[in-house]
């Protein structure tokens, strides 16, 4: 019998696993620059947090989500997203009572039962960050910038960023009336008009041709900005221009979640197909309040590492030697001593941080050769009696093939 992962999961082997760190680091590290903490949550937790947060009219609740009774009874359900747990967190461990806002960064697997195709799958990775407890419009920016910065310092040029507001309260209070009105003219099916009482502004994402169609003279939730909104989004624009980060305005944006409230984005990349969103997120004014915590404002994305990697790897900006090793080094000989010299050489150049493999085993020269090759190291040396005791080895650059003298304790200085 053979084993085969589960359907729709996206699992990293070497090579590729490589791309996988490089792509999760990279995305993570502007927040860390700006001083957001990091987090590391657990991947289920209580139904009712993900109900609540994440809200009853999205598709995620009401079909993707993997929940299970535990051997206690109680309900566990898989993390679909990282920004409930995080609340949960905060507010559990009372974070938000000291220095505001509370900045913080997460990543790992998350969890949703959807149809599996290219760049969507049931167990995938993200990179988040969430910025909670002050409404400055600076924050947005901040927040925004630090997503539009990953995805350049991992060289992405093929991407878009979509903006819009959804207001606050009373913006949505007076769209809602209008288009509550403006729905009653359409002849909506029983789903959908449960869907639209949930949450109105639901049906901007229907994907159905004469949904679409009916949808584009519904009225904008842009048109209907409060006074305190529409000044939040104009200063959230401004500093974005000041930050040399592009974006483009879509009134019909609407995220796969109930939470939103006003600055609210997703960053789409051209080289994708059908799952083109890389990225995405927005203010959540009431989520923590929601939940039992303080009225406190927050603002965040989650940015798909598989889909990221997919966008690296359609404008091919990876380098292909990530996993190569600096230097193989293979000992030659019937006894220990160039083993022995070839792991002192080896332990002393770790140490200085580089990549170094040895060849195992009693393989002749030929073999050895194959697999430094195989490796894709950068530098091969080969150890004998006549190098230990000469203390000179021949370091050979693979992609040239030319060799040179070096002493052993100069090697340091040369790869
Ligand atoms: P989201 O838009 O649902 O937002 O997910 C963020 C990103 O995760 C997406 O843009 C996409 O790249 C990736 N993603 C989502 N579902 C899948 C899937 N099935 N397979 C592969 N990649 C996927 C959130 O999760 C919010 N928690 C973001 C946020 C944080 N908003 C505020 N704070």
């Amino acid at each position: 019998m053979s084993f085969q992962a589960p359907k729709g999961v996206s699992e990293y082997v070497t090579p590729r696993s490589a791309i996988f760190e490089l792509v999760r680091d990279q995305l993570c590290a502007p927040a860390k620059s700006a001083g957001y903490q990091y987090m590391e949550l657990p991947v289920f937790e209580d139904t009712a947090l993900f109900a609540r947060g994440v809200g009853e009219s999205t598709d995620i609740v009401t079909k993707e989500m993997y929940t299970f009774e535990d051997r206690g009874g109680r309900s566990i359900t898989l993390r679909p997203e990282g920004t409930a747990g995080v609340m949960r967190a905060v507010i559990e461990h009372a974070l938000d009572r000291g220095h505001l806002p509370v900045k913080v960064f997460y990543q790992g697997p998350y969890f949703r039962a959807e149809r599996p195709q290219k760049g969507r799958y049931r167990q995938f990775y993200q990179v988040g960050v969430e910025a909670i407890g002050i409404e400055d419009p600076l924050i947005d920016a901040e927040v925004i910038w630090l997503a539009d910065q990953a995805f350049k310092n991992l060289g992405l040029k093929n991407f878009k960023l979509e903006l819009t507001s959804l207001g606050d309260a009373e913006s949505r209070a007076k769209h809602r009336v209008e288009l509550l009105k403006f729905y009653e003219t359409l002849q909506l099916d029983e789903a959908t008009a449960a869907r639209a009482h949930l949450n109105p502004l639901r049906l901007f994402d229907d994907k159905r041709p004469e949904m679409v169609s009916a949808m584009s003279k519904a009225p904008l939730l842009m048109d209907f900005l409060s006074e305190k909104s529409k000044s939040h989004f104009a200063q959230v624009k401004k500093y974005l221009d000041a930050l040399g980060v592009k974006y483009e305005l879509n009134p019909r944006l609407v995220r796969g979640f109930d939470y939103y409230t006003g600055t609210t984005f997703e960053f789409i990349h051209q080289g994708l197909g059908a799952q083109s969103a890389i990225g995405g997120g927005g203010r959540y004014d009431k989520l923590m309040s929601e939940l039992g915590g303080a009225d406190l404002s927050g603002i965040g994305w989650g940015i798909g590492i598989d889909r990221t990697i997919l966008a690296a790897e359609s404008e091919a900006v990876i380098p292909a030697d990530l996993a190569s090793p600096d230097l193989y080094i293979i000992p030659l000989g019937e006894d220990a001593s160039a083993k022995t010299e070839a792991l002192r050489i080896a332990s002393n150049l770790r140490n200085l941080g580089k990549v170094v493999d040895i060849s195992f085993g009693d393989r002749a020269l030929k073999g050895a050769m194959k697999s430094a090759d195989k490796a894709k190291a950068r530098y091969v040396i080969v150890l004998g009696d006549k190098e230990i005791t000469s203390g000179e080895v021949e370091l050979k650059t693979m992609s040239t093939g030319v060799t040179k003298s070096i002493r052993i304790s100069d090697l340091k200085n040369h790869i």
